[in-house]
């Protein structure tokens, strides 16, 4: 297994199970993940945007296609298979795709007007370094917007699959935990939602919004997932702004 967490994406089983997971009929990302990203995004346009594990960029073909006036967008990210799949998607619009680690990427200062990240950040060991080159990064009054799998779900300690119960232990003992998952082993940064909390607000952060992933019925076709996902969130979303 390899050191960062975009690297586990380059097990190409794991990328192709993943890629078809994250196309399924009703898959978390889309019922549950993107609907809250977009509320707390609300109007891009015009916005500079950078994307923290942008994975295969589908998220900026679509923000270009809707709200493409003046956007533009540079998304980081660390595996091949992704960036590869990424530049595809990009392809001819106002966007660039950056293949780094997003511990040692360069981050430029005060040039972003709205920073995301979605479901990547959980891959990272030291928020608190990241989230201070995000803040540098941002030009004033821009905004930090993402997505991370929820505490309670990185605190348990049971395989993934359909689950019937959760075990939810050891949850201020933060550090990464190891899984199964998609067919290979990953690593993921178990920490609780006061500690994201906090990093943002030492950061020199304003936190805006606090976000869960309560199922919104109508994002769902499947009444039975729909009644699945009311059971734990999945999600957990933070929103803060830059103020100076
Ligand atoms: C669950 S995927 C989400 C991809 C995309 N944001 C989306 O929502 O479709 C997580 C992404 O973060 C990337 N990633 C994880 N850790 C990373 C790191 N340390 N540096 C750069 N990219 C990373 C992975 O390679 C992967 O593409």
């Amino acid at each position: 297994m390899g050191e960062r967490g975009s690297d586990f994406y380059d097990n190409d089983a794991v990328f192709q199970t993943y890629m078809e997971r994250r196309q399924g009929q009703d898959n978390a990302n889309d019922t549950l993940e993107k609907p809250v990203m977009l509320e707390l995004i609300g109007d891009a346009a015009g916005k500079n945007i950078l994307d923290l594990g942008c994975g295969d960029a589908g998220f900026a073909a679509e923000l270009l296609g809707k709200q493409h006036k003046g956007l533009s967008y540079t998304g980081i990210e660390g595996s091949t298979n992704m960036v590869q799949a990424a530049r595809k998607s990009v392809q001819g619009l106002n966007a660039r795709i950056e293949q780094s680690y997003l511990e040692e990427w360069t981050y430029p200062a005060d040039t972003y007007d709205l920073a995301i990240s979605r479901l990547a950040i959980h891959y990272v060991k030291d928020v608190d370094h990241l989230f201070r080159s995000v803040y540098g990064a941002l030009k004033t009054n821009g905004s930090f917007i993402f997505s991370v799998e929820h505490p309670v779900i990185t605190s348990t300690l049971q395989p993934s699959g359909i689950r019937t119960n959760w075990i939810v232990d050891q949850y201020f003992v933060e550090g990464f935990r190891e899984q199964e998952w998609l067919g290979g082993s990953v690593k993921k940064m178990h920490r609780s939602i006061e500690s994201y909390y906090t990093a943002l607000q030492q950061a020199g952060f304003r936190v805006e919004q606090l976000r869960e992933s309560a199922p919104q019925r109508a994002f769902f076709t499947d009444e039975e997932t729909y009644l699945r996902r009311q059971r734990i969130p999945l999600f957990l979303f933070l929103s803060a702004r830059k103020l100076k």
